[in-house]
C-alpha cells in the first residue's frame, strides 16, 4: 500500500489506518479479543502499516490488545496512541460518569496537565510493550490546562525519545495554532467523513499551509456509511450508536438511499460501497489518512483494500456530490 508522509515529520502512514476504539469494547457493546487480534494481524498482512489506539479505549484494553497482536512485528507498524482522558485520577475537567465494560461506574476527566501526560506515556509504553510510540496525540482539549503547557510536555517526550511525532485530536484551529506557536504540530485527528466535512472551512487550509497531517476519524460514520446498517438493525446494550441521532430510522433510510445511488460505481469496480466511500475520503484535499474501525478480519481486509481502488475523477466527484446531500456538522 502507498505510504504518505505525516505532515513534515519522518513518519509515514498508510492512507487506511486501523482504528481500535471498538476493539477496546467500551461504548461498543464489548469486544471479542480473538477477533480483534485477527483484525489487527489481517490489516498488517494487507499492507495497513498504521494502527490508532488510545489509553481510554477500553481503559487500557485496546492498547493491550494492540501490543499483543503486534508482538514480533514491531518494525512493520506505526503506532499512534493518545493521552489526556483519565479514568484513574481525580484531577481534570469535564467529569463524565460512564460505565466500563463490566458495568462498573467510572468518572472520565480531560487531563492534559504536563505531569499527567508524562505519567500516561509511561503507562501506554508498558501496555503496548514498545520502547517508543510513533505518534503521540492529545486526545481532547482540556480547558483547565494552558495548551502551551500541555504541548511543551509533548515536545519534552519527543526530545527524550519516548515518542517520535506529536499531534492533537479534536482541537479547533485556534487551539492548534497555540500549540503550533510553541513547536510544529505533526498531525491533527478530527472527525471527518463525506457527510461531515466541517473541517474543510478552517482546519484543512491551516494544515495544508503549515504541512500538518490530517488523520480523519470515523470516516464510515461508525458503520452508517457501509450500507450495512439497515433500518431495523438493533445495536446491543452498551453500544453508543443506540443513542446517536444519526442512527435514527429516518436518517438510516436517507443514508441507505444515497448509498444506493453510488452502488453502480462500486459494482463497476467489483468493490463494496464502503470501499468506494473510503477511497474517496482518502483522496479529499489535505487528508493524509482515514482511521477506520474494524471488529474482525473480514472488515479489516475489506477496508484495507479500499486504498487500492482506481476510481476516476468523475466517479469521485459523483460520490462526493451524492453524499454531500447528507451533510451534518
Ligand atoms: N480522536 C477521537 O476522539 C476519536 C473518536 C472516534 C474515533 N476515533 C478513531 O477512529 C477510529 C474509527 O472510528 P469509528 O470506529 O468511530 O468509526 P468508523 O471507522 O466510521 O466505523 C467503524 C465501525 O463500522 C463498522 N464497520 C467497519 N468496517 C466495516 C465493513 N467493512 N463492513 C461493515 N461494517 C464495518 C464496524 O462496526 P459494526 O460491525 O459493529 O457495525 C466498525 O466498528 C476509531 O477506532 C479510533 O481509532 C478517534
Amino acid at each position: 500500500m502507498e505510504q504518505r508522509q505525516l505532515g513534515s515529520s519522518h513518519i509515514y502512514v498508510s492512507p487506511i489506518i486501523l482504528g481500535t476504539w471498538a476493539i477496546g469494547g467500551w461504548m461498543w457493546g464489548g469486544t471479542d479479543e480473538k477477533e480483534a487480534i485477527k483484525a489487527i494481524r489481517a490489516s498488517i498482512d494487507a499492507g495497513v502499516t498504521t494502527i490508532d489506539t488510545a489509553a481510554i479505549y477500553g481503559f487500557g484494553m485496546s492498547e493491550q490488545i494492540v501490543g499483543h497482536a503486534i508482538k514480533g512485528r514491531r518494525d512493520e507498524v506505526v503506532i499512534a496512541t493518545k493521552c489526556g482522558m483519565r479514568w484513574d485520577s481525580h484531577e481534570g475537567s469535564d467529569p463524565w460518569p460512564q460505565k466500563d465494560m463490566h458495568g462498573k461506574e467510572v468518572i472520565i476527566r480531560k487531563n492534559s496537565r504536563p505531569a499527567s501526560i508524562i505519567h500516561e506515556c509511561e503507562q501506554s509504553l508498558k501496555r503496548l510493550g514498545v520502547d517508543v510510540i510513533d505518534l503521540y496525540q492529545l486526545h481532547w482539549p482540556d480547558s483547565t490546562t494552558p495548551f502551551e503547557e500541555s504541548w511543551s510536555a509533548m515536545v519534552q517526550l519527543q526530545h527524550e525519545g519516548k515518542v517520535r511525532a506529536i499531534g492533537v485530536s479534536n482541537y479547533s484551529v485556534e487551539q492548534v495554532k497555540r500549540c503550533y506557536d510553541v513547536r510544529h504540530v505533526d498531525s491533527i485527528q478530527p472527525p471527518y467523513s463525506l457527510m461531515r466535512r466541517g473541517i474543510e472551512k478552517d482546519l484543512v487550509p491551516f494544515c495544508q499551509r503549515h504541512q500538518i497531517g490530517i488523520l480523519a476519524y470515523s470516516p464510515l460514520e461508525r458503520g452508517l456509511l457501509t450500507g450495512r446498517v439497515s433500518v431495523n438493525r438493533e445495536f446491543p446494550k452498551g453500544d453508543h450508536r443506540r443513542e446517536l441521532e444519526i442512527f435514527s430510522p429516518e436518517n438510516r433510510q436517507r443514508v441507505l438511499d444515497a448509498l444506493e445511488e453510488i452502488r453502480p460505481i462500486a459494482e463497476r469496480h467489483k468493490a463494496t460501497v464502503s470501499q468506494v466511500v473510503l477511497n474517496c475520503t482518502i483522496h479529499m484535499p489535505g487528508i493524509t489518512a482515514a482511521i477506520v474501525g474494524a471488529r474482525g478480519p473480514d472488515q479489516a481486509l475489506e477496508n484495507a483494500k479500499a486504498a487500492e481502488l482506481a476510481l476516476t475523477r468523475e466517479e469521485r466527484l459523483q460520490v462526493i456530490s451524492t453524499l454531500s446531500t447528507l451533510a451534518i456538522h
